[in-house]
């Protein structure tokens, strides 16, 4: 992920005026840096499909990476889950101030489909990148499942509204990184096979991070930890052994599927996802 790295840092977003400290808070989460599992999604495919095709798909694993952070920055703020520590550091809102992060933000979620309309694709290819970044990082993905889970803290919610929320908030944004590669090769078909796997894969994501909160300290996770009593998280609903026990369940449904994928992707994917599949047993 060295040459994402490097395309990020040539690419921060930027912006000159009169404000003291605007454009470094713009940058400051982005080159903090996170796992970058998004990135390295749609990387692995566009890949093991056509390589040649990578270096303009930087542009879209960037984008998504912006809408995340966004969606990070945001889930940080007082109103939201109120936290002081993000990938390691004092989060906007701490290191600033609060408007600074809502605008932030703001300008992050709206930069990522600026940059992705700049990428070296199609105009038609384009449009299916914006739309899928659009609808699973907007109002029926990542912002409703925000929305429920900050509406129902301390209203426990029955399991399968749990999956739905955690679909939503978590598991469509990285099923539309997947999904996205398959758009930038040409590949329809394996875009919604990919998908419905992304979705799986999301979900454990999610309950892996559930577990994470219970069982690392704020300076191993990076971010603040147990933190999430009022939520309707795995752990909280579930305790720490049935979530244990779901994750497993699906970890070891998503390493069956694995199988099935054409072998150039997986041999690109498995190293990647056979850690991220396993990353709550560590
Ligand atoms: C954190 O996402 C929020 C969730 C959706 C669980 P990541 O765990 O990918 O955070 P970074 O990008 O590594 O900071
Ligand atoms: C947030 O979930 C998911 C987002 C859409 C940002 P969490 O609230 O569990 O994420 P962390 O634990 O703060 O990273
Ligand atoms: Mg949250
Ligand atoms: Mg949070
Ligand atoms: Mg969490």
């Amino acid at each position: 992920m060295q040459n994402f790295e490097n395309f990020l840092l040539q690419n921060l977003p930027t912006s000159k005026s009169i404000h003291p400290t605007y454009e470094k808070a713009l940058q400051e989460m982005l080159i903090a840096g996170g796992k970058r599992f998004r990135p390295a999604l749609l990387l692995g495919v566009v890949r093991s499909y056509n390589p040649l095709l990578e270096e303009g798909a930087m542009h879209a694993a960037y984008a998504i990476e912006m809408l995340h952070t966004y969606s990070l920055i945001h889930d940080d703020l007082p109103a939201m889950d109120n936290s002081p520590l993000r990938r390691g550091n004092p989060t906007l809102h701490i290191a600033f101030d609060e408007v600074t992060a809502i605008l932030v933000g703001d300008a992050l979620n709206t930069y990522s489909f600026e940059f992705l309309s700049d990428a070296p694709f199609s105009d038609y290819t384009k449009v299916k990148l914006i739309k899928e970044l659009a609808a699973n990082g907007g109002l029926n993905g990542m912002v409703l499942g925000q929305a429920i889970d900050c509406y129902f803290e301390n209203k426990p919610l029955k399991i399968e509204d749990i999956k739905v929320l955690h679909t939503n908030k978590t598991a469509k944004l990285i099923a539309a990184s997947l999904k996205m590669g398959a758009v930038i090769v040409g590949r329809e078909e394996l875009g919604e096979k990919l998908y419905d796997f992304g979705i799986k894969l999301g979900l454990l994501f999610q309950i892996q991070d559930d577990i994470l909160d219970v069982t690392q300290s704020s300076e191993e996770a990076g971010k603040l930890t147990n933190n999430d009593e009022e939520k309707n998280s795995f752990v909280t609903i579930l305790g720490l052994e049935e979530a244990m026990r779901e994750a497993n369940a699906l970890a070891e449904e998503l390493t069956s599927e694995l199988n099935s994928f054409d072998e150039n992707l997986q041999d690109e994917l498995s190293p990647l996802l056979t850690q991220y599949i396993n990353r709550h047993r560590t």
